[in-house]
């Protein structure tokens, strides 16, 4: 299964218009791409004189669009194929006149005839100087666009190439690319599913400086809250400290500890359709964390540690739980037995057992290897794939338990 299988065939119009921005727009399209989407390039006249149609061809493999080509063979009806194919209309740079036709329905161009013939959603990036930016005009026609159920997405606040620092920067096209999944997510199989997922280590403070942790990245449950949002599912991450971006679309909760996680989880869990507790949650902490740094001149100190509260346990036991528990066990022996037993112990709907003892599997690597345990005794052993992968492997059984119930 395609890592994010709902994205895959969607067809996204780009609008790239007169901006220096340009170069960022052919990551976009190039990012965009590399998930399956198919990516329709227009480029105005002006955008034409930064970079060439050849550019966005060479990293979509499909043809890029000009205004001459609204006069070619495909004659007048280009831009209305080109608008219902659309599953998605992105302008990124979007300039302050093509905010301004954008706005106001003038089609005078092969960009602005398709986002007037257009019906899908429109998500706009604004590039340009701080002072155009602040114009009442451009304020008026972006206040206008906004009305009409324009997503718009920045500018941001930096160096402009005018050289002046201030608000008009195009927004960086992970975002971008982050907003436009969630766009094309929408309408997928988890349509109006609530899923609740967590992710990461959490750490629990010995004293101001020092705490328990562990090997957990946040990649897997971070994986599975962005496939979930590819799928158009509403999502609630619940992370603990990591390095990694929170996916766009997602509420993030951040928490350190995990009786932080328990509050967050069991607030988040409330009227969701499923949890996927991915988290490597702390068994232990420090029965009383020190108030001050405990000093080295002392000697090393004896930690007595108490029981975490268990997260799944308290969840499958709360009135309305949601319809679809998932939990997860990294195991370095005994796989497939330890697993059964956290399956039951913990009333699980499917339990994910990772293999931790192989290098390509469980904590901070890309890949996983994982046996997919249900309720009704079924195991399903999928071989070494991408965490993305590993996500859809489990939000398709997570999708039909869903649909069963
Ligand atoms: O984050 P990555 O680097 O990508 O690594 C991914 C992962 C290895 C952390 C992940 O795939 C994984 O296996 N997570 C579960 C880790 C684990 O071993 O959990 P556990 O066996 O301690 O707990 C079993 C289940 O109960 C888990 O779903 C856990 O979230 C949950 N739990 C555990 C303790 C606790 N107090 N409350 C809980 O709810």
């Amino acid at each position: 299964m395609p890592t994010t299988s709902n994205l895959v065939g969607k067809r996204a119009v780009l609008g790239v218009t007169g901006s220096i921005a340009c170069y960022k727009a052919v990551d976009i399209a190039s990012k965009l791409t590399q998930l399956g989407v198919e990516v329709d390039v227009i480029l105005t006249r002006a955008a034409t004189q930064f970079v060439t149609p050849l550019t966005f061809q060479s990293v979509t493999g499909r043809r890029a669009y000009r205004d001459e080509d609204l006069w070619g063979d495909e004659g007048h009806v280009l831009h209305i194929g080109i608008a219902k194919a659309a599953n998605l209309l992105i302008v990124a740079p979007a300039t302050a006149n093509t905010l301004a036709k954008l706005a106001n329905g003038i089609a005078d161009n092969l960009l602005s005839l398709t986002a007037v013939a257009n019906t899908a959603p429109l998500l706009v990036a604004p590039a340009m100087d701080g002072g155009m930016y602040e114009h009442p005009a451009t304020q008026d026609n972006l206040a206008k666009l906004e009305a009409q159920g324009a997503h718009i997405v920045g500018p941001a606040s930096g160096h402009l190439a005018s050289g002046l620092k201030g608000v008009g920067r195009m927004e960086e096209p992970a975002l971008l690319v982050g907003w436009a999944r969630y766009w094309l997510g929408r309408g997928g199989p988890l349509q109006g599913r609530r899923l609740v997922v967590s992710a990461g280590g959490t750490q629990e403070a010995i004293d101001p400086v020092r705490v328990i942790a562990n090997r957990s990245s946040g990649k897997q449950g971070y994986a599975i809250a962005q496939t979930a949002l590819d799928l158009g599912a509403d999502v609630t991450l619940v992370s603990g400290p990591t390095a990694l971006a929170a996916p766009v679309g997602a509420e993030v909760v951040q928490v350190t500890s995990a009786d932080e996680m328990l509050a967050a989880v069991l607030a988040a869990a409330k009227g969701a359709d499923a949890l996927i507790m991915a988290a490597a949650v702390a068994d232990f902490k420090p029965a009383q964390a020190s108030g001050q740094k405990i000093k080295r001149a002392k000697g090393a100190p004896t930690i007595e540690l108490s029981a975490n509260p268990d997260i799944l346990q308290a969840v499958a036991a709360m009135k309305g739980r949601p319809a679809v528990l998932v939990g997860f066990a990294a195991e370095s022996q005994d796989l497939l037995a330890n697993a059964a037993k956290k399956l039951k112990d913990k009333d699980l709907d499917l339990l994910v057992a990772n293999d931790i003892s192989a290098k390509d599997a469980g904590f901070e690597v890309d890949t996983n290897r994982v046996v997919i345990l249900a309720r009704d005794g079924s195991q399903a052993e999928l071989p070494l794939m991408s965490k993305a992968e590993v996500a859809a492997a489990l939000l398709e059984r997570v999708d039909k338990l869903l649909e069963s119930k």
